[in-house]
């Protein structure tokens, strides 16, 4: 049997993970069913990056050891792929011992044959990136891709001998044009990267200790994308007793990634797989991002939309298809309320769900229930026995190039016609006619048939889906081999009229309501609370020291700071917590200027919850003085403290 190997990125649990991160893990998903209906041996692999400076701050300011809060995180993840149903074969924990042991036999073993040396790391580190950079790759200052702050740093570091690597990367990518897709991806890493130089990489950390230790020297932890990147071949046993798995799989068929993450995929792991001696990846695919109104879709904007509020709504499959049916994969593509309950309406709801209980409806009132064998063609059958067997190896077609929206479009070409075919044989006439029966029963079968086949095909893309059809037309699941040859229903068919599988959504209302419930789980997410509801509180003069406690206050540092252009009063700050960078609009432009406001250190009521100024989100509040007249004073620290830090 043919192996395929097939893997998602290690997430980082630095908090929920948000549709953007579904997104990449559904089409990785879809292809391994996809693959597995197509008798392959799958290995499906995904997991989180559990280490480095980013996860540890962030537990940090949450009082807990970075596994502590890690362990917690993970089982949300876990519990959002169930959800998702996501059938990954093996999840990978970087804190896994099996994993940590693999890494410190690589490094080492890369330190012995020369490819790492010691010397000194001096230039600039994005944390939320987990990326070194130099002063002239930096755009204005700011990591150059995610534009946040980045941090000078100078240590004692390993170096990894990545330049050694350059010319038979690019002699790689050149001879096999399949390695990184899409191909402008190749040409980008090329012409910005590997053209232009790599220097050696900073593969070792001394400043902080959240990482896998450097065996044969502690103070060191081991470069987090060093250690990411091992976990394709140490979650199959590489270098192990039992290495069966590695065996096996090894070379990865694809591995699946953001298109901001490509460069580590094309450039540092090739280097390290050839340091190794061991064979590239076949394929390394860069997707595009989830976008909201241009921009990426990330917890510090606050535009996050959780994946479990959709899925609540409409069901796993209807959120599946929209992400693989809405966004050519390679290229970004807006996430867009109202698009999904179009699609929801259009698509599933008319298309699919209407072809189904429509036909089901059918055989039920003119056969009660069974469709009987006798037949006589009609003159549209040809057609439609001729589109569906012309609509399987174009899904296989479009599939092998992993362009899911392009197999989704053929797939609902043929939904289409088969609904095309109702309209074209007029059920509804035929059965008015003695002499027409068999026809209607012809015309049916045909229908019911192309409705077998569509659900085989939908499998990869839809699993709960093709289980309601079949239950409604009374036969078991099909393989992908079945959906290639027409007739394959059995000869007298007892249908059930089932429920319906996608209702129709009342789109001005529907889109209130998920507008507020997208807001309201943005809100907890933000203020990283539990899920309750707060009761309201009757006014009080006295609380309690819970009830203060209940207000999170926390030192913020103001990094950016602009007029609003139709108010005198606001300001709009970008005031950096800790790791993340939020919006908060205050009202006091009359008192400071916003060249003031910038690098001052402030007290930022955290945990309120956001509301819309000026059209835009405003995540929390900077505290004031106000002397109820004409002075107001922003409250600032007379000592330097990190931003991020509580205020109890
Ligand atoms: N831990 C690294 C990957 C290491 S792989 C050896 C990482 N983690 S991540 O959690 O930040 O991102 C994981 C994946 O989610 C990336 O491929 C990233 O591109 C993807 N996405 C995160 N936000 C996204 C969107 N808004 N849209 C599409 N994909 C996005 O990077």
């Amino acid at each position: 049997m043919e192996k395929f190997y097939i893997t998602t990125p290690i997430y980082y649990p630095s908090d929920k993970l948000h549709i953007g991160h579904s997104y990449c893990t559904v089409a990785t998903d879809t292809m391994a069913r996809y693959k597995r209906l197509r008798g392959y041996d799958v290995m499906f692999l995904t997991g989180t990056d559990e280490h480095g400076q980013k996860l540890e701050r962030i537990a940090k300011g949450q009082g807990l050891t970075p596994k502590e809060y890690i362990d917690k995180v993970v089982v949300g993840i876990k519990e959002l792929w169930k959800t998702l149903d996501i059938s990954y074969d093996k999840f990978i924990r970087t804190t896994d011992d099996y994993h940590v042991k693999t890494v410190q036999r690589i490094f080492k073993r890369l330190y012995d044959q020369g490819d790492i040396y010691k010397s000194t790391y001096e230039g600039w580190y994005c944390t939320p990136c987990e990326s070194f950079f130099t002063e002239h790759q930096l755009v204005d200052g700011k990591c150059p891709d995610c534009g946040r702050e980045v941090e000078k740093v100078k240590e004692e570091s390993y170096f990894f001998r990545l330049s050694k690597y350059q010319d038979r990367i690019i002699k790689y990518m050149e001879e096999n044009p399949e390695f990184l897709q899409p191909n402008t991806r190749q040409n980008e890493m090329i012409n910005n990267f590997l053209k232009p130089g790599l220097e050696d990489l900073a593969v070792s950390r001394t400043s902080f200790k959240w990482g896998i230790p450097v065996e044969f020297d502690p103070g060191h932890v081991v470069y987090v994308w060093v250690d990411a990147l091992s976990n394709y071949i140490s979650a199959l046993g590489y270098d192990t007793e039992d290495d069966s798995l590695f065996q096996k799989y090894w070379p990865a068929d694809v591995h699946v990634v953001g298109k901001e993450i490509v460069r580590f995929h094309s450039i540092i792991w090739p280097a390290m797989l050839m340091a190794l001696d061991l064979p590239l990846p076949k394929q390394i695919f860069g997707h595009g991002w989830l976008v909201i109104n241009g921009g990426k879709m990330s917890k510090s904007v606050g535009n996050v939309v959780d994946p479990n509020v959709l899925v609540e709504k409409y069901g796993v499959d209807a959120i599946r298809y929209f992400l693989l049916r809405e966004i050519a994969f390679g290229q970004d593509g807006n996430f867009n309320n109202e698009a999904l309950i179009q699609r929801i309406n259009s698509d599933l709801a008319n298309d699919l769900g209407n072809l189904v209980s429509r036909t089901v409806g059918m055989i039920q009132k003119y056969f009660n229930g069974t469709l009987p064998e006798a037949q006589e063609p009609t003159e549209f059958d040809a057609d439609l026995v001729e589109t569906a067997k012309n609509t399987v190896p174009k899904i296989e077609n479009s599939m092998d190039k992993m362009m899911f929206s392009d197999a989704l479009i053929e797939l609902w070409n043929l939904i289409r016609r088969t609904n095309k075919y109702i309209d074209e044989t007029q059920p509804w006439i035929l059965i008015k006619e003695e002499a027409k029966h068999a026809m209607l029963a012809n015309a049916l079968y045909h229908v019911a048939e192309s409705i077998r086949i569509i659900s085989v095909l939908l499998q990869p893309f839809m699993p709960n889906t093709p289980t309601l059809i079949w239950k409604q037309l009374g036969i078991k699941e099909g393989t992908w081999e079945s959906a290639k040859e027409w007739g394959k229903l059995p000869k007298t068919l007892s249908v059930q009229k089932g429920n319906v599988i996608f209702p129709r959504i009342d789109m001005k209302k529907e889109l209130e309501e998920l507008e507020s419930a997208i807001k309201a789980s943005q809100a907890t997410s933000i203020a990283n609370q539990g899920k309750k509801e707060e009761k309201e509180e009757k006014e009080e003069k006295e609380i309690s020291i819970d009830d203060f406690f209940k207000v999170q206050l926390k030192v913020g540092e103001i990094i950016a700071s602009e007029k609003v252009k139709k108010s005198d009063k606001l300001l709009r700050n970008e005031v950096k917590i800790g790791d993340e960078v939020r919006v908060i609009f205050s009202g006091i432009s009359k008192w400071y200027s916003p060249e003031e406001m910038v690098g001052k250190k402030v007290v930022v009521a955290y945990n309120l919850k956001p509301r819309k100024m000026m059209g835009e989100m405003s995540y929390g509040m900077l505290l004031c003085a106000d002397d109820g007249a004409d002075k107001l004073s922003l409250l600032t620290l007379d000592k330097d403290i990190p931003s991020g830090a509580d205020i109890s």
